[in-house]
């Protein structure tokens, strides 16, 4: 499973990146708005710093707009994913970009039926937001087993990109299912590596280690 980091934080993506944990990025309006930077330039540098995909998300609401706007954040690089909501406009841009040989991300994806139709329009990535439908006591990765089936069952190349993780749970789940990518804030990535009995074991290791009075170095 390849793994994105879900920010627009230059500081964050730089730091993973160096150590090899990142395929790509994603960002959307309001982590542009967080980063308090211009969107083609933060964009531009995060491409510079990141060979794989990074999603750069439209704002308008039709599809001439979506295009439009498409092929303007393309243009910061080559690695660009152009980003389009699911909505019946967004299909319409999909398919346009898509065409003209850009990537591209369908976001805001809750339900099978959404992500079967971004793969007829022949999305790069499909963002199914497993958070969200948490958040609302329905299944987030049931979701993502229900698309991995659909689109296995079809031989649909669409990656399954999920999104709104907000776990390390939620990303070994992923893996275990079968998504394609994961997308997930720095703090959730670097959740990963924590475990209660690492750190029990480590303070035992040390403390016996103390008792010998030798030194390494
Ligand atoms: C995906 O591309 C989105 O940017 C993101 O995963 C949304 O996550 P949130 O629900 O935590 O805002």
């Amino acid at each position: 499973m390849k793994f994105f980091v879900d920010t627009a934080e230059i500081d964050q993506i730089r730091d993973l990146n160096d150590l090899g944990m990142i395929d790509g990025v994603t960002t959307n309006p309001s982590l542009i708005m967080k980063s308090g930077r211009d969107i083609k330039e933060v964009t531009k540098e995060i491409c510079s710093i990141v060979d794989g995909p990074v999603s750069a998300e439209t704002v308008a609401l039709d599809a001439e707009g979506m295009i439009a706007e498409g092929r303007e954040l393309a243009k910061i690089a080559e690695n660009i994913a152009v980003k389009v909501p699911l909505t019946w406009d967004g299909l319409k841009a999909c398919k346009t970009l898509t065409d003209e040989g850009r990537m591209v991300n369908v976001t805001l994806c809750f339900s099978a039926n959404q992500a079967l139709l971004a793969a007829k329009a022949g999305a790069t990535f499909i963002s199914p937001f497993i958070g969200r439908l948490d958040d609302l006591n329905m299944d987030g990765l049931e979701l993502i087993a229900d698309i991995r089936t659909i689109y296995d069952n079809y031989g649909f190349e669409t990656n399954i990109l999920a999104a709104s993780i907000r776990s390390a749970n939620h990303m070994s789940e992923c893996a275990k299912i079968g998504a394609d990518v994961a997308t997930a804030p720095a703090s959730v990535i670097k959740a990963m590596a924590n475990h209660v009995l690492t750190d029990k074991g480590l303070e035992g290791f040390l403390k016996d280690w103390e008792k010998t009075g030798q030194k390494i170095l």
